[in-house]
């Protein structure tokens, strides 16, 4: 890790000098924070698992057409992806009331919403992240309005497939956020999908028992939070190298 040079250090990432030009190595650590680095604290063998499942989401996201960054996983904690321009939004797609908008509007947590709602928010520490709306968004030049169509259907598609996913293995998809970047290939400009998806960026819930599986375990101090990412990953099929034993075993240390 030391021989590489760092471009970027996150709150769950790390992003290393790719072996190629126009690749980075992305690293995801156990750290995690919450509430703008209010909170903070580690999960163990969370970047094990964040790296697998969002290989996977990348990959069956891939497969149905959608245009990501990654490129492969490289080993236990790091992927390969392209080097984008990333757009400085949080795209955020949510389908069942939860977290800031049950707060803004009201609204009990587990309210069905009429339609999926996107919503987009300013990436900035500093400020934040606030929410923006698309005026705010053309007029700083943060993206155009053929970008924001793009994103917005690239969005929909995402969630459409994601809910589906989920849904096959019990797992109810309430909301997530998504990063997208700009990818450059001569005069051609490509709008990908970046970062990552996982436990870390969305809400996921059991279908049948309403439990919580993903971060807000960590947000709202419910315990369980390690059992809650490796039961995801359980129930997408993927395991660390050497099988189930691995889920609570030391390779999650690495
Ligand atoms: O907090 P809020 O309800 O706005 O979050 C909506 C979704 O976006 C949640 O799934 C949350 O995990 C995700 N999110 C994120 N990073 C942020 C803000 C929200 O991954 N900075």
């Amino acid at each position: 890790m030391a021989r590489r040079r760092q471009i970027y250090e996150g709150k769950a990432k790390v992003l290393f000098e790719g072996p190629e030009p126009g690749t980075l190595v992305q690293y995801f650590k156990d750290d995690a924070t919450a509430f703008n680095n209010k909170k903070r604290g580690t999960i163990t063998g969370k970047g094990v698992l964040n790296n697998r499942i969002s290989e996977y989401l990348m990959l069956r996201l891939g497969e149905i057409g959608v245009p990501t960054h990654f490129v492969r996983r490289l080993n236990m904690r790091e992927q390969l992806v392209r080097e984008v321009e990333i757009i400085p939004l949080e795209v955020v797609v949510r389908n069942v009331a939860a977290g800031s908008l049950a707060q803004r509007f009201g609204l009990s947590e587990g309210t069905p919403l009429p339609r999926c709602i996107v919503e987009w928010y300013f990436k900035s520490d500093a400020l934040n992240d606030p929410m923006v709306s698309e005026e705010h968004i053309t007029a700083f030049g943060w993206a155009t309005t053929q970008d924001l169509d793009e994103m917005m259907s690239l969005a929909l598609r995402i969630n459409d497939f994601l809910c589906g996913l989920f849904l096959g293995v019990g797992i109810r998809l309430v909301d997530f956020k998504i990063e997208f970047g700009r990818l450059y290939n001569g005069d051609d400009m490509q709008i990908v999908l970046a970062d990552e998806i996982s436990p870390d960026s969305c809400r996921l819930w059991d279908i049948r028992t309403g439990d919580k599986m993903d971060k807000d375990r960590f947000r709202r101090d419910l315990g369980g939070v390690e059992e809650a990412y490796q039961e995801v990953a359980r129930r997408l099929g993927i395991l660390p190298e050497g099988g189930p034993r691995d889920l609570k075993g030391p390779a999650l240390m690495q």
